[in-house]
């Protein structure tokens, strides 16, 4: 685990680089968006979602015998920087009064308590901008056709038909929806799986692997989707607030519905076991080195942030 951890570190650093020589500080009258923007994003956060971006991107070379290239390297940071940017944006607006009402997160001031309102609304919608704006980038990205590729597999994954789609479900369902476990998987699978899963997907673009590779590695990333989430909801439930860096019994607090409130706790924690152990069996067959992807599964359910 220790040596899973420092990988994950190891891989933030790279990020937090990537996201300082290419996130400006600012010099104008918009300075202060900068600052909001790089505050959340820049050396915050666990990056599992940069980490399962260039992960894929070796896996999927390996098993094509392919040595990833240092262009090819840099190009999965960019798209991982981008997501970086997204999955920020996405937490900036979560954390607001009119969502979940946190006021830290990554172990400080949310966003819009730090700055104002209007600052972490702003902030977060030019995180998501900016993202697609580098991913279709000719000097960060070679291939147009790759370029085109990942701006609609995350713009379909993140939009009305994913992640936000889910958002808007979360907010409006509450405790009393009295939600079946389909709908809560519906909720998880939108919110935060389809941007898990797309760090595999586009990899797949990036390393231009065949269909067969490309949906076996989806769908081990859409079974850390479902861990993570459900890792989360018990984390909200239990989980120490020093550790996390936000606060815990928000669930409880906004009445949103999750695994645990339907399932309880040992189901869930089964549940999630489960999904993380199907993860890993979807890619052991490979005989490649998996080693870093598995270890990200087996984090996925054992961590404590
Ligand atoms: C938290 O995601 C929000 C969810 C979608 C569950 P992370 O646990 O990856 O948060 P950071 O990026 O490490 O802060
Ligand atoms: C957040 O889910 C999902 C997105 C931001 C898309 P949560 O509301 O459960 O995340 P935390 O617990 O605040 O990190
Ligand atoms: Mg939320
Ligand atoms: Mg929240
Ligand atoms: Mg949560």
């Amino acid at each position: 685990m220790i040596d899973f951890i420092n990988k994950l570190k190891k891989n933030s650093y790279v990020i937090d680089q990537f996201l300082d020589k290419h996130l400006p500080i600012g010099d104008s009258l918009n300075s202060k968006l900068f600052e909001a923007m790089r505050y959340s994003s820049i050396n915050s956060g666990k990056k599992i979602r940069a980490f399962l971006v260039i992960e894929s991107g070796k896996f999927l070379g390996s098993i094509n015998n392919q040595e990833i290239s240092k262009s090819k390297y840099d190009e999965l940071v960019v798209v991982a920087s981008a997501i970086e940017a997204i999955h920020t944006y996405s937490l900036i607006h979560d954390d607001l009064p009119a969502m979940d009402n946190s006021s830290t997160r990554r172990g400080k001031p949310s966003n819009h308590v730090k700055y104002d309102m209007h600052t972490a609304i702003l902030a977060g919608d030019a995180l998501l901008s900016w993202a697609f704006q580098i991913i279709s980038d000719q000097n960060l990205i070679k291939d147009s056709m790759q370029r085109s590729e990942i701006c609609f597999a995350l713009a379909k994954a993140i939009g009305p038909y994913g992640m936000v789609g889910g958002q808007q479900a979360d907010m409006d369902l509450n405790n009393k929806s009295s939600l079946s476990l389909d709908e809560i998987e519906w909720i998880q699978s939108h919110k935060t799986g389809v941007l898990i899963s797309s760090c595999s997907h586009v990899a797949s673009i990036l390393l231009n692997v065949n269909d067969k590779q490309r949906d076996k590695i989806i769908s081990y990333a859409s079974n850390i989707g479902l861990a993570f989430q459900i890792a989360d909801d018990l984390l909200d439930k239990d989980g120490d607030e020093t550790v996390m860096g936000k606060p815990i019994k928000q669930d409880d607090k906004n009445e949103t519905p999750n695994f645990v409130t339907i399932l309880g706790r040992d189901k869930a924690t089964k549940r999630a076991l489960e999904a993380s152990n199907s993860a890993i069996s979807t890619i052991e067959n490979f005989g490649y080195d998996i080693e870093n992807l598995v270890s990200l599964a087996k984090y996925t359910v054992n961590r404590n942030h």
